[in-house]
């Protein structure tokens, strides 16, 4: 039996085109749902393109319900896949996937993590720290932000004179080539 992937997402969804365009056609697993907290999510046309099931929450229904956890066990999900999704991950799902809840973060955590850190304000404040080397971290997801276990660092040197959106690029390069493999080796362990 094929493993059933689940992915929040909130934006535009690049990371999730990647998992969903490698799973298309593996043994191990399938993307089975994407899920968003913002009905303007591009992520949600993406997942149409593949036709693959959409859901959208609100706030009331992710942090005083359990309508999320029980869309998620019926629809026999193996793996939750963060992939941009904004919101702390609230506690029943926590309960109900321990250890299988996973989200990819564009900085060398625990650098540049923690509220409030996402998008260009992680880049904006690597340059301003002028550090040397930037990256992005694969990690199991906890009840805050950033601070699971890590399972995957991939880093690049920054060279004298990148923009911000010259390491906001090679950051993206990179989780767009690890994220779906170290999905697919994680999933491969499971029964
Ligand atoms: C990625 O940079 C990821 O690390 C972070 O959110 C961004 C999502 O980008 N968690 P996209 O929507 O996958 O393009």
């Amino acid at each position: 039996m094929k493993k059933r992937i689940a992915i929040f997402a909130s934006g535009s969804g690049s990371n999730a085109q990647k998992i969903m365009e490698h799973f298309k056609y593996a043994d191990a697993a399938e993307v089975a749902l994407v899920l968003s907290n913002n009905p303007e999510a591009y992520v949600l046309q993406r997942a149409d393109n593949f036709e693959i099931p959409t859901h959208v929450f609100d706030r009331h229904d992710c942090y005083n319900t359990d309508e999320l956890v029980n869309i998620l066990k019926r629809l026999e999900i193996d793996l939750i896949v963060l992939a941009g999704f904004l919101w702390l991950v609230p506690e029943n799902l926590l309960q109900h996937f321990p250890n299988k809840i996973i989200n990819i973060h564009p900085s060398l955590l625990p650098k540049f993590g923690g509220k409030g850190m996402y998008g260009d304000r992680v880049h904006q404040a690597v340059l301003a720290a002028n550090e040397e080397e930037h990256g992005i971290t694969i990690h199991f997801v906890n009840e805050r932000f950033d601070e699971g276990e890590i399972i995957h660092q991939s880093k690049f040197r920054i060279e004298p004179g990148d923009t911000l959106e010259k390491i906001k690029f090679k950051g993206q390069q990179l989780e767009h080539l690890h994220y779906p493999k170290v999905i697919e080796n994680l999933i491969k362990k499971y029964n």
